[in-house]
């Protein structure tokens, strides 16, 4: 008997075009900063910058660094009416004396601090924050202006570690069904996919075709995460990330072979589709959301088989830590299912129909000094085995090991199986949560 897959991948309206879409963020003031405070004149070695959708906007990403240098976020301090930058100075223009001369007592230290820009102009690119390393500063009393002897530097020069935490970040709804909405939870991805009733999914020559009648899979992702590297190293000290998730899928498939086959076939899933967040410089991340319904078959000859199948997960939560395996737990992923499937023919077919749903996050840190993606993918399988015992293939064996259990009649095994697989792009893979529950196993006789 020959094993034939079908796997068609639905992404978009069945567009199998990859096609990302970005959303650049841009920096916004940290949540709760008070400008007022003089403690925002001193500069730190920890340093907290974040990013939002537009500049007035709440803060969506916590990008905080630990600095080589002591640093100062200009933007956080209330007493500065301007910043003006050239290629080796920075010019920090006080209105009040008080926070000129501290800032005089405070930034005439011994080591180099950084001065770290948000004002354009000159200082910086629109999206991007300036990282300046000061050599020395003089101060001028009569304009209460402090003129800094400056190296523009990268983040990545400038810091050694970072963390990012990203909780709530929303990406651009690209031109699909897709639907992503924000709340303190994280993100959510909505991804619907119907099709028009009687749709031909596939056909193979003359001898195979399938037909979904009706297809509705949904999904709701919702997910948060946390990222530690160490940019001294390249060192990836830890990433985890929570996903909940929601699930349904109801297919109605008929499949139509008037021949046996001579050649095995296979239609890969539709290429991953990214809504990709960009943090200029420093992070490049993107969750995708993909379905693929398919169906795996195995036939002897001519058959009709149809199948309604339908599969729920309520609440499926999975906590992943990618550098702490022990740490990763999962919940909630009891899947409900129902399913029944006929043929038409006294034929020794199996039909097994699965949905696929990954939802999978890359990153790319630092213009590439880490690159990974990672997600879990979400396996509902059917599997189905109708066993003629009076049929034989060409070496005269049955193929099912229980023909005396059915003697001259048709044989049907129906099983629900449904993984759960974490996985780090090369580096690691793992079923997290697994069944298979026995639905059927039927002797019908037909002579
Ligand atoms: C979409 O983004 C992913 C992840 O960063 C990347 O691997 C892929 O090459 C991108 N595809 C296109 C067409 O840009
Ligand atoms: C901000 O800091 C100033 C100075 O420390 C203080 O007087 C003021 O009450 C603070 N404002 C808020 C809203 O906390
Ligand atoms: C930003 O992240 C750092 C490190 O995880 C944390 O200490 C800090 O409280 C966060 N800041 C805000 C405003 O959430
Ligand atoms: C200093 O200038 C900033 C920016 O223009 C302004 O927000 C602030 O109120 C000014 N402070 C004083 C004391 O004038
Ligand atoms: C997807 O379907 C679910 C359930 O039918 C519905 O609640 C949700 O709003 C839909 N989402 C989109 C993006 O259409
Ligand atoms: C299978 O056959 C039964 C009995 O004839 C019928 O009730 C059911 O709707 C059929 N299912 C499918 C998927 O065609
Ligand atoms: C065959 O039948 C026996 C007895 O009914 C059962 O124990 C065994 O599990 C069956 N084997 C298979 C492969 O179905």
């Amino acid at each position: 008997m020959m094993r034939h897959v079908i796997g068609l991948g639905l992404l978009a309206g069945a567009a199998l075009a990859q096609h990302n879409v970005t959303t650049d963020l841009t920096p916004v003031l940290a949540p709760g900063c008070n400008r007022t405070e003089p403690a925002r004149i001193r500069p730190a070695h920890r340093i907290a910058i974040h990013y939002g959708l537009g500049r007035a906007e709440a803060s969506l990403v916590n990008v905080t660094l630990e600095m080589r240098n002591p640093s100062v976020l200009l933007e956080e301090i209330e007493d500065i009416s301007d910043v003006i930058c050239d290629d080796s100075t920075v010019e920090v223009l006080f209105n009040s004396t008080t926070a000129f001369n501290l800032g005089m007592a405070e930034w005439s230290t011994s080591e180099s601090i950084v001065l770290v820009t948000n004002h354009m102009g000159n200082c910086d690119t629109e999206n991007e924050r300036g990282f300046f390393l000061a050599s020395s500063i003089a101060w001028d009393e009569a304009t209460l202006t402090a003129t800094a002897s400056t190296v523009k530097k990268e983040l990545v020069d400038t810091a050694s570690t970072t963390e990012i935490t990203f909780s709530n970040v929303p990406i651009a709804q690209p031109a699909s069904k897709r639907a992503i909405t924000v709340s303190e939870n994280g993100i959510t991805l909505d991804g619907n996919i119907s099709l028009p009733t009687s749709t031909v999914l596939a056909t193979v020559d003359d001898y195979v075709t399938l037909t979904a009648d009706s297809a509705e899979v949904s999904a709701s992702v919702t997910f948060s995460g946390y990222l530690k590297f160490r940019i001294l190293g390249a060192s990836l000290e830890s990433l985890y990330f929570d996903i909940d998730t929601t699930l349904a899928a109801e297919l109605g498939l008929t499949l139509d072979i008037t021949a046996a086959y001579s050649d095995s076939l296979e239609y890969a899933p539709g290429a991953l589709s990214y809504n990709l967040v960009n943090i200029p410089g420093i992070i490049t991340f993107g969750p995708a959301l993909v379905f693929a319904i398919g169906v795996e078959l195995a036939s002897e000859g001519s058959v009709t088989a149809t199948a309604d199948i339908g599969v729920a997960i309520a609440d499926g939560n999975i906590h992943v830590d990618f550098l702490q395996m022990e740490e990763t737990t999962v919940s909630g992923w009891e899947p409900t299912y129902s399913a029944t499937v006929n043929v038409t023919e006294k034929a020794q077919v199996s039909v097994d129909p699965y949905v696929d749903v990954t939802v999978e996050l890359a990153f790319e840190l630092l213009g590439g000094l880490l690159d990974l993606s990672a997600g879990v993918t979400a396996e509902p399988r059917f599997s189905n085995e109708f066993t003629l015992s009076a049929a034989q293939d060409e070496n005269g064996q049955v193929d099912s090991g229980n023909a005396t259990t059915c003697e001259n009649g048709l044989s049907i095994e129906s099983a629900f199986e449904f993984s759960v697989v974490a996985f780090v792009t090369q580096w690691w893979s793992e079923t997290v949560y697994s069944v298979e529950v026995p639905i059927a196993d039927e002797c019908y006789s037909w002579l």
